[in-house]
């Protein structure tokens, strides 16, 4: 790849209907197709997965957190290790969040003022004070392909007077990662706040815009807020966010939620359900989800999903599933992971296809009939 195309995105073709693009995101680790679902690895490992493994499902780009690395095992045992890439033996794209949703959900004592967040680690207690140029420290330490700016993600609900005064902070503090951010091998991303008030939004989406990040993520959704409001700020930002840059959703991952997001013009993805409900043995299914743990599955020897063609579908019935989760077996878990991923990574390639071949509202529709009444 030639440095010019370094962390450019090409549209490859739009849906005539919805707001859905098709395209490609070029990075140092890799070429990145578009819409895309990146698991979660918070702490170097996305749980239960080898990441031999992650390759075998296709993922080329999964999560990192400065926060919680930062924390443990500390930015000098991953830079000593030359980075989290080889760290964690990882050589596809990582993207690391910059902790400004985790030091807000995580740590306690918090102390925000404009210059940054002082707070007590959720480990041991111990006190620090993160500001936007110590967070740009960490993720170039950590040497993630794409960094997010720091921000100050808002519960739901919150009054408009508290959500101005984030997106005013989270404004400022883009501007300071901005600036202390000097690594060339890694875009920075801006984050847009705002709540679900859509003048803040509009707002903070002309003031990170004016910055001119290589992307967008939108944060402080998938909080508690009705799905209708997520769409409406989803449509706002669609309008304004520069057509020739990806944007990605922050923490939104469920199938129906992806898509939906996908209509209004989203290219990333993240979330933890998929791993997390796994291990609590409830899956995804071109039905909708399952829990293996229900009795009825004891003697029901069909796979997770008749219509899934992973390894996991291929070869274990849910009675075996099932078995296992209830004898505590790490290889339930392994399992569950194994399918649910590969259920939400195919989710985004079957929506590219899709897009390119005329037929994503389709997709939408059945995805809508599939998973439209099911809450979280
Ligand atoms: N993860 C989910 N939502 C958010 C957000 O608003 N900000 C950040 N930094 N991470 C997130
Ligand atoms: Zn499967």
């Amino acid at each position: 790849m030639g440095r010019d195309k370094l962390f450019s995105y090409e549209i490859i073709a739009e849906c005539p209907h919805t707001g859905a693009r098709a395209g490609k995101f070029y990075t140092t680790h890799g070429v990145i197709e578009m819409p895309c679902f990146m698991p979660v690895g918070t702490q170097a490992t996305v749980k239960a997965m080898a990441p031999f493994e992650l390759e075998a499902l296709g993922a080329r780009i999964i999560l990192g957190n400065a926060y919680h690395l930062y924390l443990r095992p500390g930015v000098d045992v991953i830079e000593k290790a030359g980075g989290l890439h080889a760290f964690m033996g990882w050589d596809r794209a990582i993207l690391t969040d910059s902790g400004g949703f985790q030091v807000f959900s995580l740590a306690s004592l918090r102390r925000v003022s404009d210059e940054g967040v002082e707070f007590q680690s959720h480990l041991d207690g111990s006190k620090h004070f993160l500001t936007p140029a110590l967070v740009m420290a960490i993720e170039e330490a950590i040497g993630s392909d794409i960094a997010m700016c720091f921000d100050e993600c808002t519960t739901y609900p919150i009054t408009e007077e508290g959500a101005k005064e984030a997106t005013l902070r989270t404004i400022k503090w883009a501007g300071l990662c901005k600036k202390a951010h000097s690594r060339r091998d890694q875009a920075l991303f801006g984050i847009v706040q705002g709540s679900v008030f859509l003048s803040l939004r509009e707002y903070c989406c002309h003031a990170l815009v004016d910055m001119d990040f290589p992307g967008y993520a939108i944060g402080g959704l998938a909080v508690g807020e009705p799905k209708a409001l997520m769409h409406e700020v989803l449509e706002l930002l669609n309008k304004f966010l520069p057509k020739t840059k990806p944007r990605y959703l922050m923490g939104v991952g469920h199938p129906l939620d992806m898509v939906e997001g996908i209509a209004r013009g989203v290219d990333m993805f993240d979330c933890v359900l998929p791993t997390r409900n796994a291990r609590n043995g409830s899956v995804l299914t071109s039905m909708g989800k399952l829990n293996v743990r229900k009795k009825e599955l004891k003697e029901d020897f069909s796979p997770l999903d008749p219509n899934c063609s992973c390894y996991v579908c291929r070869n274990f019935s849910r009675a075996y599933i099932r078995h296992l989760h209830k004898a505590g077996e790490i290889l339930a878990s392994r399992l569950c992971t194994w399918h649910n991923l590969h259920f939400m990574l195919d989710l985004a390639r079957k929506a590219r296809r899709a897009i390119i071949d005329g037929t994503f509202p389709d997709l939408l529709e059945h995805c809508r009939e599939v998973f439209g009444d099911e809450a979280d």
